[in-house]
C-alpha cells in the first residue's frame, strides 16, 4: 500500500490520537491474569494489540470487543490453559517479550512466533533471565531468536540488573516474578517506561519502587479493574512535529498520556524552541494525561543522549525529521537500541530522509543531522516499519511536491486511521 502526502501549510483544529499501545497491551495481559471482568475503554485496535488479544484467546481467555470497550474475563494467575496451537505475536515485540514472562510462569508448554521482522529481533534479553528463574525456553540460535518454545512452571525469585534499558525486558521479569517463590528485584540502568509497574499497582499487586530498583512480591490477588487508555504520545508525536514544521499550525491534541517516562519528546522539542502548551492535566488509572497545544515554531538543533533516550526511544525517527527542518546541527547518541527495533531505525531513518535531500549521517549509536538543507518530495519506503512510514509522512508535509511512501500498510501496526486524522487537521497549501 502507498501513502501519498503533499505539502501542507499547517495542521489546525483539535484532534485525538488512538489509545496508548503499551498500556493497551498491558491492560489485556493484567486483565487476563486478574480475577473477574476487566473493561478496557479506548483500547488501541491496532495489529500489535490485537495480536496480544488473540494470543490470550488461545490461552482460554474470553475477550469480547463491544466497540466502545473490550471486555476481558480474567482467569486468575493460574487460570490460563495450554494453547493447542502456536501463539502468533505478529510484528509486536511487546507481545512476545512480555508474554514470555507470563508463559514462563505457566505449568504448560507454549510456542510463540512472529513475522519476519520479529523473528530477527533479539530474544535472549528475555530468555536469559527467565531461564535463570527456572523456565525451560528454547529458540533458534540458542534461545536468541523466535520461534520460542516455553515450558514454564513455578519460578525461582531473582535479583536481576538489566543489561539494557528496556521496558520490555523489565516487564517480562516483573510479570514472571508474579509466579516466583519469593520477592524478585529488577535494577534498571536508566529509567524506561513504567506502565507495567503502574498497572500492576492499579490491579493490586504488591510492588516497591526505590530509585532504580523495583521489587515484586509473588502470588498477589490481582483484582479486575476498569482501564481507560489515554492517547498514545508516540502517535501524537507525528502530529506534534508535523504542526511545528509547517508554517500556519495551531493544533490541539486531546487526552494524551504524559507519563514522565514517555515525555522525552516534549523536553527535546521545547529545548529546540517548540511552542507546546500542556493543559488540562489529569490522571487515568494511575497514568497522567493532558491536552497538548502545538504551534508552528522555528526550531534549532540540539543534542540527545544518555537517560533521555529510553524516554523517547520510539520518537527518534520523527525527531530526526524535526532536526532536518531545524537550523543547525542535531546529534543523537546512545541510541544503538534503534538498530533492533521493527527495522534498523538508524539506517532506515538516515537512508530515507536522505532521499528528501536531508544531510544526515549514521553513527554506530546515533545520527548527526545538519538541519536546514532544502528538501523536496520523494518516493520512499517504510521498510515495513510503522514509525518510519509515519515519520516520512511528516517529512512530506513540509516538502514541496508529492511524497509517495511505499509499504504504508505497516502503519496499522500502531495507528490505523493515521491518514484520516491527518486529513482532518491539514490545511490545503
Ligand atoms: C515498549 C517498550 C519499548 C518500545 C516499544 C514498546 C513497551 O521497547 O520501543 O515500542 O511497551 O514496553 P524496549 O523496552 O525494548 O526499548
Amino acid at each position: 500500500m502507498e501513502l501519498r502526502i503533499s505539502r501542507t501549510s499547517g495542521l489546525v483544529g483539535t484532534i485525538e490520537v488512538p489509545g496508548d499501545k503499551s498500556i493497551s497491551h498491558r491492560a489485556v495481559m493484567l486483565g487476563a491474569l486478574a480475577r473477574g471482568r476487566t473493561r478496557v475503554s479506548n483500547f488501541l485496535r491496532s495489529a500489535d494489540c490485537l495480536s496480544t488479544a488473540a494470543c490470550f484467546g488461545k490461552l482460554g481467555v474470553s475477550i469480547e470487543d463491544r466497540g466502545s470497550e473490550l471486555i476481558i474475563e480474567g482467569q486468575g494467575l493460574h487460570g490460563l490453559k495450554e494453547p493447542s496451537d502456536v501463539l502468533d505475536a505478529g510484528n509486536s515485540g511487546t507481545t512476545m517479550r512480555l508474554m514470555a514472562g507470563i508463559l514462563a510462569g505457566q505449568n504448560f508448554y507454549s510456542c510463540m512466533t512472529g513475522d519476519a521482522s520479529l523473528r530477527s529481533r533479539p530474544m535472549s534479553r528475555v530468555t536469559r533471565p527467565l531461564s535463570l528463574m527456572g523456565a525451560t525456553i528454547l529458540g533458534r540460535a540458542d534461545g536468541a531468536l523466535a520461534p520460542l518454545a516455553i515450558r514454564g512452571g513455578r519460578l525461582k525469585s531473582i535479583i536481576y540488573p538489566l543489561p539494557v534499558a528496556s521496558a520490555q525486558v523489565k516487564s517480562a521479569v516483573l510479570l514472571a516474578a508474579l509466579f516466583a517463590d519469593g520477592p524478585s528485584k529488577v535494577v534498571e540502568p536508566k529509567p524506561s517506561r513504567d506502565h507495567t509497574e503502574r498497572m500492576l499497582e492499579y490491579f493490586g499487586a504488591s510492588l516497591e519502587r526505590r530509585g532504580n530498583e523495583i521489587t515484586v512480591y509473588p502470588e498477589p490477588n490481582l483484582a479486575a479493574r476498569d482501564v481507560s487508555v489515554p492517547g498514545d504520545i508516540s502517535s501524537a508525536a507525528f502530529f506534534i512535529v508535523g504542526a511545528l514544521i509547517t508554517p500556519e499550525s495551531d493544533l490541539t491534541i486531546r487526552n494524551v498520556g504524559v507519563n514522565p517516562t514517555r515525555t522525552g519528546i516534549l523536553d527535546v522539542l521545547r529545548a529546540m524552541g517548540a511552542q507546546i502548551d500542556v493543559t488540562d492535566t489529569g490522571v487515568m488509572n494511575g497514568e497522567p494525561t493532558a491536552d497538548l497545544r502545538v504551534r508552528s515554531s522555528r526550531l534549532g538543533g540540539t543534542e540527545i543522549g544518555g537517560s533521555l533516550i529510553p524516554r523517547l526511544i520510539d520518537e527518534i525517527p520523527v525527531l530526526a525529521v524535526a532536526a532536518v527542518f531545524a537550523e543547525g546541527r542535531t546529534v543523537i547518541r546512545d541510541a544503538a537500541e534503534l538498530k533492533v527495533k521493527e527495522s534498523d531505525r538508524l539506517s532506515t531513518t538516515a537512508g530515507e530522509l536522505r532521499r528528501f535531500g536531508a544531510s544526515i549521517t549514521e553513527t554506530p549509536d546515533g545520527l548527526i543531522i545538519e538541519g536546514g538543507a532544502p528538501l523536496s518530495a520523494t518516493l520512499c519506503s517504510s521498510h515495513g516499519d510503522h514509525r518510519i512510514a509515519m515519520a516520512l509522512a511528516v517529512a512530506g508535509l513540509a516538502s514541496p511536491g508529492e511524497t509517495v511512501i511505499g509499504g504504508a500498510g505497516a502503519i496499522s501496526v500502531s495507528f490505523p486511521g493515521f491518514a484520516d486524522v491527518l486529513n482532518s487537521a491539514r490545511l490545503q497549501y
